[in-house]
């Protein structure tokens, strides 16, 4: 996904992009590039591929210049190619523009432009309009002419913006797409996501919707849509930098991999007061407003969706009110039946995907409470909703999430208590004990990850795989969708998972000699099931490897492999019975030579549709 640079100050703008850019390589992208305000002129440089071929193509340059922006592109609108990469410029090369998001209206605009301004277009993208759009309305003042193009732009943009006539400035725009701003000392920032500037600055503003701020190596000012200025508290971030670093992994999902038991452990640890009583820092809502819920949505994208999966089960089980989940993408566009007595629950690592968003606006126009389980402070999901529940897994890198699912899983945990204890229909030993229960996952999660070399010597009988099912009953069923998303993203293999109960309504069919299939039989209660559903696949050739939780051995006899979990009760396996597919996955892709990481034709944050 497009990341956004910009620096005004002293020291060499085109350094301190290009590191910054590559802080934000994790987000995806297809192309890069830099725009440097040089002795009045506007010094364009872009190209398709890795930040380090923009590095090769400026090598020997002397580009220093005190202000400039840059940007990665994803490509949305034209293939990523040199010439549609970022920043793109007016005509006569005095605009120059970095843009995240779309702007819809980008054919009546250029259609507009091209008629009655006689505009050459060098792209195909929809950023360029921008750049024209400023262009016709500068006359020697940036701000205004921002201003006068902002309004004639419908659609989702941060926008970073500068101009050869006026070097020490940088006009910004945020409307429905992240923009932060770093404050310097003699320098100021702008960047569409915090890691960016870590390196430089720790007190943000945090850009809101529809805002417009000017920056100078001194000052920086923010503006309303009227024009008026507006007035932000500094948020100082208190992350390590080092925690967006590999710290010694090969990978940062590996890492992230690792961190998991300090994430469950901080979002768990932080919110049990001294009364052993569920405290829920951005969470309003009253007795009587749970009360009052006759339902509850939880819609979310990818991985996210999995932790609603698990999030049905428990909210449903421990506060016994119906749950309802939904790909974001699916539900705004099927008129859902909301209402204010609906509780809706949006789940986001990023805060910042784009269908998960228009899910929670379409929640809200009709009335429903939206609560939201997030990862990145300050994002559009978490600022846009009643009720914040962040999970503090801290920044996560890589693509493929994995801390961000079980900090989700352990906030659907900590949710179905407060909501079961508020409806009254848990009872204070029920509640005492699942916190209790919950408290001890972090160190039964190091359990299992202390399984990596076995499981990574399983990955290397089994990498050649062409294609695995997934299967399990019950929780075991959402995690099964998660391990096999994790597999295709990272290795792609072809992975499937489903419903052990419903294989033998057709997928039993593609079951044949040495297909491998991962039996999950974490749930006591469904383990004779799985071990029949188990025999089946067996019966027909499958290589099969299980997981189950320790004290049942008799798996063994079924199957080819087996990796264990700790033993603890049935409604808490997801966030350890996931870690082994986790750990797995990784190992697969790495023993096949992938970009694990960066997956082809992945992004971290999708804010577009
Ligand atoms: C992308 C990422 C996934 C993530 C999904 C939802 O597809 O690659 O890892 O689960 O978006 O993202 P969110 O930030 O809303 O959780």
């Amino acid at each position: 996904m497009c990341g956004i640079v910009g620096y005004v100050g002293e020291n060499n703008a085109k350094d301190i992009i290009i590191d910054g850019l590559k802080k934000l390589e994790y987000r995806g992208y297809d192309s890069s590039g830099i725009a440097l305000n040089i002795g009045g002129k506007l010094v364009v440089r872009k190209c398709k591929g890795r930040i380090s071929n923009l590095e090769e193509m400026i090598a020997g340059e002397n580009l220093f210049a005190t202000a400039g922006i840059g940007h990665t592109r994803w490509a949305t609108h034209g293939a990523p190619s040199d010439l549609n990469a970022h920043p793109h410029t007016n005509g006569d090369n005095t605009i120059a523009v970095v843009h995240n998001g779309i702007i819809e209206n980008f054919v009546e605009l250029k259609e507009w432009l091209s008629r009655d301004y006689g505009v050459e277009f060098r792209s195909e993208t929809d950023t360029e309009v921008i750049a024209h759009l400023i262009g016709i309305y500068y006359n020697g003042d940036l701000l205004d002419a921002v201003y006068k193009a902002v309004d004639k732009m419908r659609g989702a943009y941060a926008l970073g913006v500068v101009c050869a006539a006026e070097p020490d400035k940088i006009v910004a725009v945020r409307k429905d797409s992240p923009l932060v701003v770093g404050l310097g000392n003699n320098c100021n920032f702008i960047a569409s996501d915090i890691p960016a500037l870590l390196k430089h600055v720790r007190s943000i503003y945090l850009i809101e919707n529809n805002e417009v701020v000017l920056l100078t190596k001194n000052e920086v000012k923010l503006f309303n849509a009227e024009r008026k200025p507006v007035h932000r508290d500094v948020f100082h971030v208190t992350w390590d930098a080092d925690a967006a670093e590999k710290e010694g992994y090969d990978h940062f999902m590996i890492k992230e991999i690792h961190e998991q038991p300090k994430g469950l452990y901080e979002t768990l640890h932080r919110r049990i007061g001294e009364d052993g009583i569920i405290r829920l820092d951005g969470i309003t809502m009253t007795k009587e407003d749970i009360e009052r819920f006759s339902k509850v949505y939880i819609v979310a994208c990818g991985t996210a969706y999995h932790a609603g999966l698990v999030g049905k089960y428990i909210i449903e089980k421990l506060a016994k009110i119906p749950v309802e989940v939904d790909v974001a993408s699916e539900f705004r566009y099927r008129d859902p039946f909301v209402d204010d007595k609906t509780l809706f629950i949006a789940i986001s690592q990023s805060g910042e995907t784009l269908d998960t968003l228009a899910a929670l606006r379409e929640a809200k126009r009709k009335g429903a409470r939206v609560l939201s389980v997030v990862n990145v402070v300050g994002s559009s999901v978490a600022r846009e909703s009643d009720d914040m529940f962040y999970t503090w897994a801290g920044p996560e890198i890589a693509v493929a999430s994995t801390k961000a699912y079980t900090t989700q899983l352990m906030c659907m945990y900590l949710i179905a208590l407060y909501m079961g204890a508020g409806k009254g229909v848990l009872s204070r030993a029920e509640y005492d004990e699942y916190l209790k229960e919950l408290g001890e996952l972090p160190e039964l999660l190091q359990k299992v990850l202390d399984q990596e070399n076995k499981i990574h010597d399983i990955a290397k009988k089994l990498y050649k795989s062409q294609q695995v099912f997934f299967i399990g009953r019950g929780l075991d069923s959402s995690v099964a969708y998660e391990g096999s998303l994790k597999l295709k993203e990272i290795s792609y293999t072809n992975s499937f998972a489903i419903a052990a109960g419903e294989l033998k309504h057709g997928t039993i069919a593609l079951i044949e000699q040495d297909t491998l299939v991962i039996a999950l039989a974490t749930q006591d209660f469904l383990f004779e099931k799985m071990l029949s559903n188990i025999q089946e696949v067996k019966a027909r050739g499958a290589y099969v490897l299980g997981l189950a939780k320790e004290n049942n051995r008799e798996i063994e006899r079924q199957s080819d492999q087996v990796i264990y979990i700790p033993e603890c009760r049935d409604e808490l396996t997801p966030i350890l019975s996931v870690v082994p597919l986790q750990i797995l996955a990784y190992y697969v892709a790495k023993l096949r030579g992938c970009d694990i990481d960066k997956p082809k034709n992945l992004a971290k944050s999708v804010t577009v549709e």
